[in-house]
């Protein structure tokens, strides 16, 4: 078996899946290594992140890990959010294979664009939380 019961999990029922009409923050991020994209929405009240949800032209890999990150981030503050990685998201799914470790870069990457893009709306320079984009 090649991929973790978890991946196959989340790769069969994705969670968030979908698109949020009135996000607070959108980002949408490409894989330079296989030209995959993909989009995640946010809603955020209170500095909370209240709603996530994802669309990705995206492999199996990056549709476990954006649905396995999506849980990871739900009800999170945005600076905790922020603090996610791919290495912690990879862990959660106990494993990916090697030659998919860059599919959970996605999933990051979307979600710091997203808050990032919540910061600009909100007139705040994301910069100092989210680092250059
Ligand atoms: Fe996109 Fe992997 S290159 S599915
Ligand atoms: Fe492109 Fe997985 S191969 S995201």
């Amino acid at each position: 078996m090649i991929y973790s019961e978890k991946v196959m999990d989340h790769f069969a029922h994705p969670r968030n899946v979908g698109e949020i009409e009135d996000a607070d923050g959108v980002g949408e991020v490409g894989n330079a290594k296989c030209g995959d994209i993909m989009k995640m929405y946010i809603k955020v009240n209170d500095g909370v992140i209240t709603d996530v949800k994802f669309k990705t032209f995206g492999c199996g890999a990056a549709v476990a890990t954006s649905s396995i990150a999506t849980e990871m981030i739900k009800g999170k503050k945005l600076e905790d959010a922020l603090k996610l990685t791919n290495k912690a998201v990879v862990e959660a799914l106990d494993g990916l294979p090697p030659a998919k470790l860059h599919c959970s870069v996605l999933a990051e990457e979307a979600m710091k664009a997203a808050v990032s893009d919540y910061y600009k709306r909100q007139g705040i320079d994301p910069t100092p939380f989210v680092g250059k984009q």
